[in-house]
Formats: structure tokens, C-alpha cells, sequence
């Protein structure tokens, strides 16, 4: 997508075929840093650090990662255990750890595996966006007006995004969108949001996000769109904290809430949500608060920083997956994907 007028990936392979170059996150919205990443420690770190965040995302770096690794000599089995504590709720690290085994036993070599990993996520996240698209297009309203959480646009895949995929499809159409971007504290990942949009010419409006239920109460919210890092095979979803209360929010004002996910994103092993390892991230990034100039201490009480949380099925209108919009149900899903759908143990 584009960054000042050029068309960057969120992750680019180093001309010499042997590193990785990703665009810093923390460094965003104030300043674009790309970051050249050569061995396994700093790939390991940018994910740990959320240098590289966005679940599928994590998941290109990781499989990179073991490209990465495997060159410098370090065994497979160190490098996938190394990566695969990083971070723990998105399921698409498990994912492209999982698939760099199975590429590299099939006698794959690792650069072309990860990169192959990298071209299907951007043509999911492509897929997403014209399934998603008529959910827009159905609405036009002028314009129609779409929420979101969190980010999961191209930053958070390689290019496209998920959730923001049929928002810039619809901008491409020449339909008029306007997008309620929630601010995400602690991590502000919203100003990520914010920033895609606007290198897009997308309008959008950065919102605090306790203001989505009175805005959706007031009818300025034509539908909901989030992502997701880890949807059950049951049509359960675990997304960045906060996602829970705006599908509460949209389901009693009536506002279709749609979860773009891609087939990566689904954990056909979990029969039940509870399990998923929900992240607990540093108090500290609840103690501060980040901006231009660095970081401001607010507090120094106890806090707590639980990083994502699941919205039930029940609140959700439909998952927008690569092969189309489905409910969020057992059944839909494994009938959508029948060469994925583990049978129940
Ligand atoms: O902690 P993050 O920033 O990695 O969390 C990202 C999200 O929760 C996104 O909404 C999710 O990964 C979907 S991204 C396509």
C-alpha cells in the first residue's frame, strides 16, 4: 500500500536475499523507520517488541525468521521454539511455524517458503477485501460509515489488511467511507489506523474509545469491522481488548459487527474459547502514555494489561473470510473450509 505517493509491503525482503527489512511500528505515526532485521535475536525482538505486530503479520516475520536462522546455521528446532514464544495469542505464528516445517521437510527452500507464506497472506487479505466489499456497498450510505478497533490494516498483514481490506476496496469503487478509528490505548494502535488511512486519502476520525457506543446509540455507525488473532473454530473471536465491548455495543444498537479473518487467523484445534492465552502485556504501558515528544508517566499505581479478549458468536454478524462471508458458527466455517476443519477430538 502506499506510503508518501510509493507502494511499500509492511515487510520487504533486503536485496540480499539474506534479511528482512520491516517498517518500525513504534515509530509510527511521528516517523516511517525501516529496520533491516539479519538475525534470528533481533527477528525474535521486533515481534516480542511489536516492531512487527497484526497477527498475520507476526506470522510472515516469524516464517521469515526461520529462513533467517536456518541460514546462519542455527538448528530448526531452536529457531521455531525461540519464535513461538514471542508472542503467544495469535494462532498465525503457530501457523507459519507449523507450514515452515511441513515446506522445509517437503524439501522447500526457506527464503521461497517464508516469501510464499508472505504472497498468500497479501492475496487472502486481498480476497477479504472484495468478499467484504458488498457489505459496504449494500449500505451506501454518503457516506457509509464503518468502526473499527485496533489495527488491521496493511501494517498489521503484509499489504491490504484485513479489516480495513473492504474499506479500501469500497474507497478504490469510488464509494464514500468514512471510518471511526478507535483510538486502542494502551497501545495506541489506532494511530496506526489513523496513519494508513490518511497515506490512503481514506476520511476517517480518531475517536477515544469509550465514544463507539454513543456514537453507534446515535446512529452515526452504519457497520462495524474488526480483526481478529485467534478465531475459534466455532465462530468465537479473540481480538485486541476492547473489540468485546463494541460487539456488546453494536449488538444492542442493532449494528452489524463483522470480523474480517483470514484462514491463518483460525484455530481449527480450539473447541473452546477460555483456553485461548490471552497476552499481559508490561503495566508500564498502562502507566504512560506515548506521543511525539516520548513518553509520559500518568501513574505509578497498580494496573493490569490484559491485551486481548473474545467476543462470542452470538455477537457476530459474520466472519469475512478469503472464500466469502460466512456466520460465525461450527458449521459454517467447516463447511467454507473442508480441507481445513479438523475433526473434533
Ligand atoms: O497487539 P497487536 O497490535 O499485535 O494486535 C493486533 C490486533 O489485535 C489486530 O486487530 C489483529 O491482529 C487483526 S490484524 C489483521
Amino acid at each position: 500500500m502506499k506510503i508518501d505517493g510509493r507502494w511499500r509491503r509492511a515487510i520487504e525482503e533486503s536485496d540480499d536475499r539474506a534479511s528482512i527489512v520491516i517498517l518500525d511500528q513504534t515509530r509510527l505515526p511521528y516517523e516511517t523507520h525501516w529496520l533491516r532485521l539479519a538475525t534470528l535475536d533481533e527477528v525474535a525482538a521486533a515481534i516480542r517488541e511489536m516492531r512487527v505486530r497484526g497477527a498475520p503479520l507476526i506470522g510472515v516475520t516469524a516464517a521469515y525468521g526461520v529462513a533467517i536462522a536456518l541460514a546462519a546455521g542455527v538448528p530448526l528446532d531452536r529457531a521455531i521454539e525461540l519464535l513461538a514464544a514471542t508472542r503467544p495469542t495469535a494462532v498465525n505464528l503457530r501457523w507459519a511455524l507449523d507450514q515452515m516445517r511441513a515446506q522445509l521437510a517437503a524439501g522447500a527452500r526457506a527464503f521461497e517458503a517464508a516469501a510464499t507464506i508472505a504472497t498468500d497472506e497479501v492475496a487472502r487479505s486481498e480476497a477479504i477485501g472484495t468478499h467484504g466489499l458488498p457489505l459496504i456497498r449494500r449500505r451506501a450510505g454518503s457516506p457509509v460509515r464503518v468502526l473499527t478497533h485496533c489495527n488491521a490494516g496493511w501494517l498489521a498483514t503484509v499489504d491490504w489488511g484485513t479489516a480495513l481490506a473492504p474499506i479500501y476496496k469500497a474507497h478504490e469503487a469510488g464509494i464514500a467511507v468514512h471510518v471511526w478509528v478507535d483510538e486502542t490505548r494502551p497501545r495506541n494502535q489506532g494511530l496506526l489506523t489513523a496513519w494508513e488511512l490518511a497515506q490512503h486519502g481514506v476520511p476517517h476520525t480518531l475517536i477515544a474509545d469509550n465514544a463507539g457506543g454513543h456514537l453507534m446509540q446515535r446512529g452515526e455507525v452504519d457497520l462495524c469491522i474488526v480483526g481478529t488473532d485467534r478465531t475459534t473454530r466455532d465462530g468465537d473471536v479473540c481480538n485486541k481488548i476492547g473489540t468485546y465491548l463494541k460487539a456488546l455495543a453494536a449488538h444492542d444498537c442493532g449494528v452489524p459487527f463483522y470480523v474480517a479473518v483470514p484462514s491463518t487467523s483460525i484455530d481449527w484445534r480450539c473447541t473452546d474459547w477460555r483456553t485461548i492465552p490471552i497476552e499481559e502485556r508490561a503495566g508500564d504501558e498502562v502507566r504512560s502514555i506515548a506521543g511525539r515528544g516520548g513518553t509520559m508517566q500518568i501513574t505509578d499505581g497498580p494496573v493490569a494489561n490484559p491485551a486481548f479478549d473474545v467476543t462470542p458468536r452470538r455477537l457476530v454478524t459474520g466472519l469475512v473470510t478469503e472464500r466469502g462471508v460466512v456466520a460465525a458458527s461450527r458449521e459454517a466455517l467447516a463447511s467454507l473450509f473442508p480441507d481445513l476443519a479438523e475433526p473434533a477430538s
